[in-house]
């Protein structure tokens, strides 16, 4: 049977890179995502989001930049190489997420980094539909300056937003956890 619109959105989960078998997925599904990130909403049609695809060789190139920033914040150091390493390697393909910032004066930016959210939901909740790992990191760089201009988002006001992690994944689907269920952040008001 085919699953809710509900159960689909409700079992999107984040499945972290040391889970992903290491195998390499076909272009076709990446592009699928992708395509699914650009019908998110916008304010104005500005379509904010932008998006480098790495995988194959572009992973030891990103591997390669994200090790030279990390040297510049905290030096040589061989674990958190590794890790990185690692991190980027078990992916199949690994999507850094920007911010373009459009020339709308009355879309206030925080609007665009809305947007950008809602494009990466869109690619999110595809991708675990399709039983892929995916998984979302901002982390420590993941908004830094070097990094947006280095992947050519380097207007004012544009941003690096992280990274979007995919993988072949072969375990059991995990449980999804909330702290409170939706009733305690909303409250309804009838006159
Ligand atoms: C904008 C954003 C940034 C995130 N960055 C990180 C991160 O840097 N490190 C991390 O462990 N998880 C990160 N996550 C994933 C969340 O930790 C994860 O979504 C949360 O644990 C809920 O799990 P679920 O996605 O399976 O529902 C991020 C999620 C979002 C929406």
């Amino acid at each position: 049977m085919e699953k809710s619109i509900n159960d689909i959105i409700a079992q999107r989960r984040t499945i972290k890179p040391d889970k992903y078998t290491g195998a390499t997925l076909d272009d076709q599904v990446i592009r699928e995502l992708l395509d699914a990130a650009n019908w998110a909403p916008t304010h104005g049609y500005t379509e904010p989001w932008r998006f480098v695809v790495f995988t194959e060789d572009g992973k030891e190139s990103l591997i390669d930049l994200l090790y030279k920033l990390d040297v510049e914040d905290h030096g040589e150091n061989d674990v958190r190489y590794s890790k990185l390493r690692a991190r980027i390697e078990r992916s199949s393909h690994v999507i850094a997420i920007g911010m373009k910032r459009g020339v709308n004066p009355k879309i206030p930016a925080i609007e665009e980094a809305q947007a950008v959210a809602a494009a990466v939901q869109n690619m999110w909740i595809l991708a675990s539909a399709k039983g892929l790992g995916a998984y979302w990191s901002t982390g420590a760089i993941g908004y830094d300056k070097r990094l947006s201009e280095a992947l050519g988002w380097d207007g004012e006001e544009d941003s690096a937003m992280g990274f979007f992690y995919v993988g072949d994944y072969a375990g059991e689907w995990p449980e999804g956890r909330r702290i409170s269920p939706y009733t305690d952040k909303v409250r309804w008001e009838r006159g």
